[in-house]
């Protein structure tokens, strides 16, 4: 584990960044371009330690895929040029390369076995093994197949399905959507509510056949896909962070260039609307697999509201920096039906509740959210990541209006989806 000191005590954040590609969308890139046929180029790709592990899983597949300053191509040879891994595929933290893949591996003729770190060990993989099974695919793992070690035995043919998601979860829809292109016959996903479509749209972009009717996304079985280019936009995610930052320290303005703004993912930036932050978007009009745009951000006074319902899957990874944006809103924010937040990198709503109280705000833990009052000062503190990216990147914006030092155990976390984190940070303080 290793510490950081923070940095605390500034006033305001000013000038222009572009945060690292989409992570959802880079490993996307790399799955598709595995196993379509021909070569695709995949540019803004994110470098961190996540998307890495899609690359070295991919690479043992026996994909050859190379990096050539900062593009990556793929020679893909379609389905059939994954072979048999002579070693374990290791996922490292990352639970979307381990759903994601499970779907690709779940119709694959030859054997498989998949490992993590010790919080990929403790996420819940039934989401998609027990759908998988129903298609006829053979796979065991630790606890009846709800934790990884998993091993697939490969060989038995895909049939196709029509399930309803019990969860709204887009790694469980992605999943099942790339064991239904390997399957007879057509497939067909029922989301409760709708999440990120970053792979309904790459299907189409690879050029294969996809229809969605309200929340039912239906594909064809027995589908080749052909390579092709791919602009990573930044990733939203990552740059929600300096949105907040933006929003809540004195004399702010931050303007973040290439933020892709995919109406699935765009609930920060409703949330910011509606707590009254100064926020605006410029869409870029030469885009076409995924919207982008410029969001700038200036301070403003911020009020507390209720997060809940269909906005919650569209800004899942974001709860933790809304945590943070809650205790500088006056009055309550309720964040509710996001338990989801239980089975992600750790528990987030209890490692958020708990870091965030450390600082002086005024959380409350509940069951399937938080309920947060406003508007707190906060104060220097140890704090943890608890092993989370997200988490320790929270941590890092509410150091910023700490009034004293705040040291983050476990920093290192954040390698898994924003390298540069404190270098964009340090850039924008003057
Ligand atoms: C992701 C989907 C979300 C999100 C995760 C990335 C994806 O997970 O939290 O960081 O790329 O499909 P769930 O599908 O489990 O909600």
């Amino acid at each position: 584990m290793e510490y950081k000191e923070l940095i605390c005590n500034q006033h305001n954040l000013f000038g222009t960044i572009s945060v690292p590609g989409d992570k959802s969308i880079s490993h996307r890139a790399i799955m598709f371009g595995a196993v379509s046929r021909g070569e695709t180029i995949v540019r803004n790709f994110l470098f961190g330690a996540d998307c890495l592990s899609t690359i070295s899983c991919f690479r043992k597949l026996g994909v050859r895929i190379e990096q050539e300053q900062n593009e990556i191509k793929i020679y893909g040879e379609g389905w059939n040029g994954l072979k048999e891994p002579s070693s374990i595929l290791d996922v490292g933290n990352s639970g979307t390369t381990t759903r994601l893949m499970l779907g690709i591996l779940a119709g694959r003729p030859f054997h498989s076995v998949v490992i993590g770190d010790d919080s990929i060990a403790k996420r819940p993989m039934n989401r998609v093994v027990l759908p998988l099974r129903k298609m006829g695919a053979t796979i065991n793992g630790r606890e009846k197949g709800n934790y990884t070690p998993i091993a697939i035995q490969g060989g038995s043919p895909l049939k196709s399905i029509t399930y309803e998601l019990p969860v709204a979860s887009a790694q469980v829809k992605s999943c099942l959507l790339l064991a239904g292109l390997q399957a007879d016959g057509e497939t067909t996903i029922i989301e409760p509510t709708a999440t990120r479509d970053h792979t309904e749209r790459m299907i189409q972009h690879f050029g294969g056949e996809l229809s969605v009717q309200n929340n039912r996304i239906t594909v064809k079985g027995n589908q080749q896909l052909t390579g092709t280019t791919i602009d990573v936009p930044g990733d939203i995610s990552s740059a929600a962070y300096f949105m907040v930052a933006a929003a809540i320290m004195e004399n702010s303005e931050v303007i973040l260039k290439n933020v892709g703004l995919n109406p699935t993912r765009t609930g920060i930036i409703d949330v910011l609307i509606k707590m009254g932050a100064d926020i605006t978007i410029e869409k870029d009009t030469n885009t076409s697999f995924e919207p982008v745009g410029t969001v700038t951000v200036r301070n403003s006074t911020l009020k507390g509201i209720e997060i809940s319902g269909d906005l919650i899957p569209r800004l899942i990874d974001e709860l933790p920096i809304i945590a943070l944006l809650a205790t500088q809103a006056d009055g309550k924010t309720i964040i509710k039906n996001a338990e989801e937040l239980k089975v992600k990198e750790t528990n987030r709503i209890d490692a958020v509740a708990k870091e965030l109280s450390r600082l002086g705000a005024n959380i409350l833990p509940t069951d399937d959210g938080m309920i947060i009052t406003g508007k707190t000062p906060l104060h220097g503190e140890t704090v943890s990541s608890h092993g989370d990216h997200r988490i320790g990147m929270m941590l890092g914006i509410a150091s910023l209006i700490c009034k004293d030092k705040v040291t983050l155990e476990g920093y290192e976390a954040i390698e898994v989806s924003y390298p540069n984190f404190f270098e964009d940070l340090q850039s924008l303080i003057k």
